[in-house]
């Protein structure tokens, strides 16, 4: 029996030719035994979602990572349109049963421009970087899901090629990991 985690990655980058952080994360878990990147831009360049085959897709998998540079405190709107058109009731919830994603896990890799010390109460950016994830929290726990520890790289533009290869490194290695951070009910 093969016990390898399948782990879908959602990537949502509306130019992934110029991004720096979001492809190099990416082409470091492309070859991970287990892992599919799927990049909505590539997929949907119309963006006109297949909702079917998304959820078969997702029917599939033991997780789910959504990747995306940070915009506007949220995600790119594509990402936003595939949770609105993917997650619908019937399916992903409401179905009088446990929805299809109950007890899969959930995981946000995503990349600020603004630096660590910016994201906190009273900073630059006025919040804690976790409060701008509570969206996502609630609808892990919405859908039934295993929220793990995100990877979010801030402060883009100050982060050296060396540094970017660790999140890389670190990417993989959470990736592997099944620890869940168990969403607070
Ligand atoms: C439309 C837009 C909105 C952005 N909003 C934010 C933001 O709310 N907070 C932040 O820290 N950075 C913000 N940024 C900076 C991006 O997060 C940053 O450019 C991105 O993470 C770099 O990733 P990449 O190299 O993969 O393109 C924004 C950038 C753009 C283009």
């Amino acid at each position: 029996m093969n016990n390898v985690e399948k782990v879908l990655v959602v990537l949502a980058h509306p130019d992934l030719e110029s991004s720096r952080i979001n492809r190099s994360l990416a082409d470091a878990v492309g070859d991970r035994e287990g892992v599919e990147v799927h990049d909505l831009e590539a997929a949907y360049p119309d963006h006109v979602i297949d909702v079917p085959a998304e959820q078969v897709r997702l029917a599939d998998v033991d997780r789910i990572v959504l990747q995306y540079p940070t915009f506007w405190y949220s995600m790119p709107g594509l990402l936003k349109q595939w949770l609105d058109d993917v997650m619908v009731r019937g399916w992903a919830y409401g179905t009088g049963q446990p929805g299809a994603l109950k007890g899969k896990g959930f995981q946000v890799v995503t990349s600020t421009g603004g630096s660590e010390e910016d994201y906190q109460p009273g900073g630059f950016q006025g919040w804690d970087y976790a409060d701008v994830l509570i969206p996502l929290k609630a609808t892990a726990r919405r859908l039934g899901m295993i929220w793990h520890e995100p990877l979010i790289v801030h402060g883009v533009r100050e982060v050296t090629d060396e540094q970017l290869a660790e999140y890389g490194q670190r990417y993989r290695d959470l990736l592997g990991d099944r620890r869940d951070e168990s969403v607070a009910a």
